[in-house]
């Protein structure tokens, strides 16, 4: 073989390696870069202020302070997020059947909320209808974990409408908890909303005192997709009020001026 060609076998050989540590170098720079993307999206919503229930003691510092005259009416959303250590304090366990493969922390909720709960699945039960709990209280690390992980494997579009930021989950509150049945294996499937048990929630889920936090043709005000099985403990008299104006939680306390939301419309007294 001549010189020649084993240099040119050489240069191209040289050219190869060169594409190639170009191209591992081009995806670590765009990995880092939308790891930032997501870092700073994350950093820039979360100092935002919260509301939350005045009989918690927590460090304040400079974020809005609202007296909640009815800490079941927490307001806790996109744009009102909950401090990474607000831990609710009378957390119980409901005595109602949950999803075999739900964590511990998930089988927790507020002390009134679990008692609603519970007569809601035995009051469902008595129509004939079972539902299991799948995830009630979760952590603000929980979440976290939640949250980046949904956005690992399912992109931003999906996981913004499905998945709270942490500190920005009514699950953190203790008074929300997703539920499902045996129909559709015990997950959280927008095809809840047409079983026996999902029709029966939106039925009379009120009566209890809970809504469905993220109705359907609601994303644009409540910033989440539909979600049948998510449901959240308000007290029952504006758990009512809410369904017969069909408005959100959102709404409603942005109608109210925030700080008053928590009182119940006299119609309701
Ligand atoms: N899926 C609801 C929005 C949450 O993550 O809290
Ligand atoms: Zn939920």
């Amino acid at each position: 073989m001549g010189t020649r060609v084993r240099r040119r076998r050489k240069r191209r050989r040289r050219k190869a390696a060169y594409t190639g540590l170009f191209i591992l170098l081009f995806l670590a720079v765009m990995a880092m870069i939308t790891h930032c993307i997501f870092l700073l999206h994350g950093h820039s919503v979360l100092s935002k202020s919260y509301y939350y229930n005045k009989e918690s003691n927590i460090v304040m510092g400079d974020i809005v302070s609202i007296k909640v005259e009815n800490p079941k009416v927490l307001l806790v959303n996109k744009e009102h997020e909950l401090p990474a250590d607000y831990v609710p304090e009378n957390l119980v366990m409901p005595d109602v059947e949950f999803a075999a493969n739900a964590a511990e922390e998930r089988r927790y909720m507020d002390e009134t909320a679990s008692e609603a709960l519970e007569e809601l699945f035995a009051g469902a039960k008595e129509d004939g209808v079972e539902m299991v709990g799948v995830s009630g209280y979760r952590s603000y690390n929980t979440q976290s974990s939640i949250y980046y992980r949904n956005l690992r494997r399912n992109g931003y579009g999906y996981t913004s409408i499905y998945s709270a930021q942490p500190g920005k989950s009514e699950h953190q509150t203790g008074l929300a908890i997703d539920v499902s049945c045996a129909e559709i294996g015990y997950q959280l499937y927008s095809r809840f909303a047409q079983t026996k048990e999902g029709i029966w929630l939106q039925e009379h889920c009120e009566e209890y005192g809970f809504i469905i936090r993220y109705p359907e043709n609601k994303t644009d005000i409540t910033g989440y997709a539909y979600e049948p099985w998510h449901i959240r403990y308000v007290g029952v008299k504006v758990a009512q009020y809410l369904k017969l104006h069909d408005i959100t939680l959102d709404e409603y306390s942005k109608a109210m001026g925030y700080e008053e939301f928590y009182d119940v419309p006299s119609e309701f007294n």
